[in-house]
């Protein structure tokens, strides 16, 4: 599509002297209200080299661009010490239109990560630990930015690193051959493991001889001992049963499960590693690496008794993916109560001499609260994530019911809206910024939401539905660009129209910055633009009106839109349902 930015630098290069094509290419801003223009040129910077004051400069550089850049803009003017540019409507409505029509679904699409592989490790719960609201933030932050770097053209990894392995496996076994019933797990996996969890830390306070049993267990565990290695993957294969019953309601896949007991018998190879680069010091029976010189406290990598850790098992992945995957990035989405973790074993990674360290990163997000506080899987204070799926699905089913939505399947549709509006409203915000969880917040329909950008999609769709012959023309229209037998966009001249075509024109460009800055809320916040852009042409003018051609041209943004708005919902990880 046109680089409208590309090109106003190529245009402006000319004019400026001293100033490279990117370096102005990244002053040019976009005006926060349109009647600024579409795109302005700053001119403060200028001013101490070409010795004049920036009204100046604007006034002479927008005089001159007139003449050099006509064949874009409509006018260009000087307000103050900014080139404030006005591109010629028609060129930018069909260039995006046409594009739109023709890409479908790649629309927003780009080659800049081909041939480079990026590890997208995300959601990693714990096994045997309830599947929590908190979790959700990873997995569902985490599949947005993995569908954002692949749209961007990247080869993408989506790797759940299971938290299936450490001393609370030990505590586990132990509780499980002292309490447990076979039955009580096969039918509900997940919360007859806390219980055995939660009753062993009851139990190990009047009997501390507990707690070393639960470490003779994992020790045996990790020697290989055929029982407790039994009983190890049976909750593992329980919980995971679990796991991706939400994993499927989130339609949310993943390439790997090597979790942390894939790295078990990769620690020696870490250990000597670590030991020939003269890492390794001893403190107390354990081995540490001194971070003190970093003003870190020390990562401990093996404890008294020779067992590691979750720090190793992280050292020991971060090679691993390297030799496997040849990471161009290794990502991780991972809460910011362990910012310290990771900058401690990314530094060691470092001091062994790994120069891909660098390429590690940790993408932190904020804290998810109950009303009644902080979350405790000991306490016993968790909201469920399998649960607030369900109650959303159920809530929206009433909604559905109440409002007559149109819909020829309730519990579809119900279930399309209901997961969308949770896995929207965890987009909404940047993601760093801590949120108490409230079910009136996540089931509120109205405002800024994604039921209200599902039904602008819906819409559109029903608009393209009410009009049955334009689908084949309008594609006949894309195929051939805006060619004679194309649209005469001419036909689209209002304002609202404009402001839609510019929304979608910039769908691209926050795709690339979401990603570049694993931010998917700017993605969100760009696709509530478009539904909000769409909804106000649709109202402003009448779509289907007696003159085909007319008719068409509206059709074929009314196309674009709808398939901006499509490709933003399902980079988000949502569906789009084409009746509500
Ligand atoms: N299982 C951990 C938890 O639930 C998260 C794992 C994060 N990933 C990692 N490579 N350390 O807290």
């Amino acid at each position: 599509m046109i680089n409208f930015r590309q090109m106003i630098a190529v245009l402006l290069e000319e004019v400026l002297e001293g100033l490279g094509r990117d370096e102005i290419a990244a002053m040019v801003e976009i005006p926060a209200e349109s009647r600024m223009g579409d795109y302005a040129f700053p001119c403060f910077r200028l001013a101490k080299a070409m010795r004049k004051a920036p009204p100046l400069i604007a006034a002479e550089v927008a005089g001159k661009l007139g003449g050099a850049g006509a064949e874009i803009f409509e006018k260009t003017e000087a307000v103050g010490g900014y080139v404030n540019m006005f591109l010629k409507k028609d060129v930018l409505l069909s260039a995006v239109v046409a594009e739109a029509l023709e890409k479908g679904d790649a629309y927003g699409s780009s080659e800049m990560g081909r041939g480079r592989k990026v590890v997208v490790e995300f959601s990693s719960p714990n096994i045997a630990k309830p599947f929590h609201i908190g979790h959700i933030r990873s997995t569902v932050i985490g599949n947005a930015i993995n569908n954002l770097y692949s749209f961007m053209g990247y080869d993408t990894v989506r790797v759940n690193h299971l938290g299936d392995y450490g001393t609370q496996f030990g505590k586990m076994i132990v509780a499980y051959r002292k309490w447990g019933s076979r039955e009580d797990v096969e039918n509900q996996p997940i919360k007859t493991l806390l219980e055995y969890y939660t009753r062993f830390h009851e139990e190990a306070e009047k009997d501390a001889s507990l707690e070393e049993e639960a470490r003779l267990a994992f020790a045996r565990l990790e020697q290989g001992a055929v029982e407790e290695r039994e009983l190890w993957q049976w909750f593992r294969d329980e919980s995971l049963k679990e796991f991706s019953r939400v994993y499927a309601m989130l339609g949310i896949g993943f390439d790997s499960y090597a979790g942390e007991s894939f790295y078990s018998d990769k620690m020696g190879r870490v250990l000597d590693l670590l030991r020939e680069k003269g890492l390794l010091a001893e403190s107390e029976g354990a081995q540490i690496v001194d971070l003190e010189a970093w003003d870190m406290p020390p990562a401990l990598i093996t404890k008294k008794d020779g067992s590691t850790l979750y720090i190793t098992r992280d050292i020991a992945a971060a090679i691993y993916r390297k030799e496997h995957y040849d990471f161009y990035k290794n990502i991780y989405v991972v809460a910011s109560q362990q910012n310290l973790h990771f900058r401690q074993w990314i530094k060691v990674i470092e001091l062994m001499g790994f120069d891909w360290a660098g390429d590690c990163e940790h993408i932190p997000f904020g804290l998810v609260s109950l009303e009644d506080g902080v979350m405790s899987t000991r306490a016993g204070r968790v909201v469920f994530l399998e649960d607030v799926l369900n109650r959303a699905v159920e809530r929206t089913r009433e909604i559905v019911i109440e409002k007559n939505v149109n819909t020829d399947n309730i519990d579809e549709t119900a279930r399309q809206v209901g997961i969308g509006a949770v896995i929207f409203q965890e987009l909404s915000n940047s993601k760093i910024k801590d949120y108490v969880f409230s079910w009136d917040k996540i089931l509120n329909f109205e405002g800024e939401t994604g039921p209200y950008v599902q039904y602008s999609h819906a819409r559109a769709c029903s608009v393209l539905r009410r009009d049955a012959g334009p689908e084949g023309r309008l594609a006949e229209a894309a195929a051939c660009g805006n060619g004679a037998t194309g649209l005469d966009l001419s036909y689209i001249a209002g304002e609202s129209a404009y402001e839609l075509a510019k929304a979608l024109y910039r769908f691209p460009e926050a795709v690339v910055e979401a990603g570049e800055k694993y931010e998917p809320s700017i993605l969100t916040r760009h696709v509530v633009d478009v539904a909000q852009a769409f909804n106000k042409f649709y109202h402003d003018e009448h779509i289907l009106v007696e003159n085909e051609d007319e008719k068409l041209a509206k059709l074929a943004l009314t196309a674009a839109a709808r398939q901006v708005i499509r490709n933003g919902l399902r980079l988000l990880g949502m569906e789009a349902p084409e009746r509500m």
